[in-house]
């Protein structure tokens, strides 16, 4: 089964850039489901329900966010109603919404999808580790289901790879998010667990992590500044990940980076 996930959507520029080249990534790898992290997708802080339609329409089966889930005060009032957008599973359980779904591909193959955030540098919830065990208590990979995708939204690097090896062997990826840089480390595990610290965001990278660049840069210099942030506006990349994964076991098989249009090198120049 091919698993294409696409990072942080940004803003305007992320949101323009995917409608752009999500089609072609479609046509070329084929993917079985898609799932889309959209946290940042509403000016960069949050997401809308007008939003997520707009990715349902561009064929997203599942939407992961993070830190941003409800920075838009509606998604407190409609994510319950919405099985495909996922918050992270370690908020306290009465949180409204869910923190994974297990969804049917066209094929019929059994595909679960888990958000979960660190605590490093981050609102502390539930321990995600701890939280990854329960869960995966109630569904084994290769039996329950035939893939497991983990989302894992956080900060510090050391506790996205501790993450990635501690689920290693019995989920198909633990692909990283929240820090908007691809990291280069696309790797299968010793146990066949997908890896990578960060897929990247997708919005413009002429910025800091796709805010505009000038009221973050004066807020490091001076100590504060004068303006609110503002999502970058300039064409924007596409970043994710594509996973293949052994339909027999539920392992990966191969791991790769996406990357294309806006300023970053491209993976797609064929
Ligand atoms: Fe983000
Ligand atoms: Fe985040």
């Amino acid at each position: 089964m091919k698993i294409l996930f696409i990072g942080d959507i940004y803003g305007r520029s992320g949101r323009e850039a995917l409608e752009a080249h999500l089609p072609r990534l479609k046509t070329k790898y084929q993917p079985d489901f898609l799932i889309i992290n959209g946290e940042n997708a509403a000016h960069g802080r949050g997401i809308t329900s007008k939003i997520c339609g707009q990715l349902y329409d561009l064929g997203a089966d599942c939407i992961t966010t993070g830190n941003h889930v409800f920075s838009q005060k509606e998604t407190l009032f409609f994510i319950g109603d919405d099985p495909k957008l996922l918050r992270p599973l370690n908020y306290p359980e009465q949180t409204p919404g869910n923190g994974y779904g297990v969804f049917t591909t066209s094929a019929g193959k059994k595909v679960l999808v888990a958000n979960l955030m660190g605590r490093i540098y981050m609102d502390v919830l539930d321990n995600p580790f701890r939280v990854a065990d329960t869960l995966l208590d109630r569904y084994k990979l290769g039996k329950d289901v035939d893939a497991i995708f983990i989302d894992f939204h956080a900060e510090a690097t050391s506790e996205k790879c501790a993450f990635g090896h501690y689920m290693d062997g019995r989920v198909s990826a633990v692909i990283g998010t929240h820090t908007h840089i691809p990291t280069a480390d696309t790797v299968i595990l010793d146990g066949g667990t997908a890896y990578q610290t960060d897929a990247g965001m997708t919005g413009d990278y002429n910025s800091v992590i796709g805010a505009d660049k000038d009221v973050p840069v004066q807020r490091f210099v001076r100590g504060y500044a004068a303006n609110h942030m503002s999502p970058a506006g300039d064409t924007g990349s596409v970043c994710g990940t594509l996973i293949e994964t052994n339909d027999a076991t539920g392992l990966a098989k191969a791991i790769s980076p996406i990357r294309i249009g806006g300023r970053l090198p491209s993976t797609e120049n064929d």
